[in-house]
């Protein structure tokens, strides 16, 4: 009458991992618990398992340097697994895995990654040249132009400290005050005829823009607990 249920409760699927991973004993640990817990046995093998651990699948884990991806088949069970490891109780069970009392194994993968997503292909010499061009008018861009910038003007590396600082660089030409005087080739409309800008205009393309944001990807954030002046 219940099939569906039974057949739930009866799983049975392969598992590889690379070597390093078994050598640790966490399979011993990870294994027994999913089966516990689903009813499902694991045997395992040296290849081509049904769930593979290794380079390939969704990121499951990091440790022993490496991050260890997942891949599952349709077998009975396979799938369930990689869906485990990705959940609150599958996360707690690879990091409560301490041989020793040492955590080998954590799931805080992400943030790494994200990080790694800020590269900038501009020049980062000629963005500190166009930096003490353009912006150095005002803004102090660093010891070069130190007593060069303007009162209240944030230097570089004030706004260097902002979270969001390569948001801020990469479109300071809508953010006030610039619009009144900055000028991006094919990106800005002209000054109007009537309106002149009150100040020297400012003109910059949008690959010196490029160069300018790798250059103050380069700038060590200021230290806001230092006095003001050293900024
Ligand atoms: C004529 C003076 C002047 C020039 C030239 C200038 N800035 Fe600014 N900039 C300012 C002032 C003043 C502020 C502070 C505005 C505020 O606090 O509201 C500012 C703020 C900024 C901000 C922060 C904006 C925000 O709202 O978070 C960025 C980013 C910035 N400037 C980048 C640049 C870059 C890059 C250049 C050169 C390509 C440049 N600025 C050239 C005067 C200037």
């Amino acid at each position: 009458m219940f099939p569906a249920i039974v057949q739930a409760q009866s799983g049975y699927f392969t598992l590889s991992a690379a070597r390093e991973v078994r050598d640790t004993g966490f399979l011993q640990h990870l294994l027994p618990r999913f089966s516990l817990k689903h009813g499902v046995r694991i045997t395992q093998v040296d290849e081509g398992g049904d769930v593979a651990i290794g380079d390939k699948g969704v990121p499951v884990f990091t440790g022993l340097d490496k991050v260890w991806s997942a891949t599952g088949s349709k077998a009975a069970g396979a799938e369930l697994f990689v869906e485990w490891l990705l959940s609150d109780i599958g996360k707690r069970t690879i990091e409560s895995f301490k041989p020793d009392g040492v955590v080998i194994f954590t799931t805080q993968f992400e943030d790494q990654t994200a990080e790694t997503v800020l590269v900038f292909d501009g020049d980062p010499v000629q963005g500190e040249a166009l930096s003490l061009t353009h912006c150095g008018r005002c803004h102090v861009i660093n010891e070069t132009n130190r007593m060069k910038g303007m009162g209240q003007t944030p230097s570089f590396a004030l706004m260097r400290t902002f979270d969001d600082w390569d948001n801020r660089f990469a479109t300071f030409f809508v953010l006030n005050p610039h619009p009144s005087f900055t000028q991006i080739a094919g990106i800005t409309e002209a000054f109007a005829a009537h309106l002149p800008p009150a100040i020297v205009p400012l003109e910059i393309t949008q690959d010196e823009i490029d160069h300018i944001l790798s250059y103050v990807a380069t700038i060590a954030p200021a230290d806001l607990g230092a006095p003001l002046q050293s900024q």
